[in-house]
């Protein structure tokens, strides 16, 4: 599987001026598509839309640069292990994140871009499992062997 990385950074020059209302569309269009996540986060979402759009724009930005992304991913990960989040979380992030870059691309939003954005999403998201998998009791995730 080869990113299209500079499709991905071409996008993130896009957002990254944008600031906040990026994240704000992005936590709307999540609570209204997917409102049972709604309690995972605070009631004041101030600080972390900040942080969220940080990130977003950090990894973006970092698309091609293997050695920065891949720690900060797995770190990410293992941060997300107490706030509950779990594997089956990972998609409606994806298609929240998605839905608010289509919108906010506006007619620069082309199938590439799409493509490009869902595998690198993907991919960020099976770093962030994998090393909260590994940094969690492996038995949460083996399945249970009854003899
Ligand atoms: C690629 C995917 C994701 C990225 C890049 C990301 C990024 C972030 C960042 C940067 C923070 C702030 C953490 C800090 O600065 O200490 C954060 C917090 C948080 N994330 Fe994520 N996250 C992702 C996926 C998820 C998923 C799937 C969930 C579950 C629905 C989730 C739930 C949360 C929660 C509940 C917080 C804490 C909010 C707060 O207490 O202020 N995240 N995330």
């Amino acid at each position: 599987m080869t990113i299209d990385t500079q499709l991905i950074k071409a996008s993130a020059a896009l957002i990254a001026p944008l600031g906040t209302q990026v994240t704000d569309y992005f936590y709307n269009t999540m609570f209204t598509d997917y409102p049972q996540v709604r309690r995972m986060f605070p009631d004041d979402m101030g600080a972390q839309k900040e942080r969220l759009f940080q990130s977003l724009v950090y990894i973006a930005s970092n698309i091609d640069n293997t050695e920065a992304l891949v720690p900060y991913l797995q770190d990410l990960g293992i941060g997300h292990i107490k706030l509950d989040t779990r594997p089956e979380h990972y998609p409606i992030v994806g298609q929240s994140l998605m839905k608010t870059l289509e919108h906010f691309a506006g007619d620069a939003w082309t199938p590439e871009m799409a493509a490009a954005w869902t595998e690198a999403y993907n991919l960020a998201a099976q770093v962030m499992v994998d090393a909260a998998a590994k940094a969690m009791a492996p038995e949460r995730f083996e399945p249970l062997k009854v003899s």
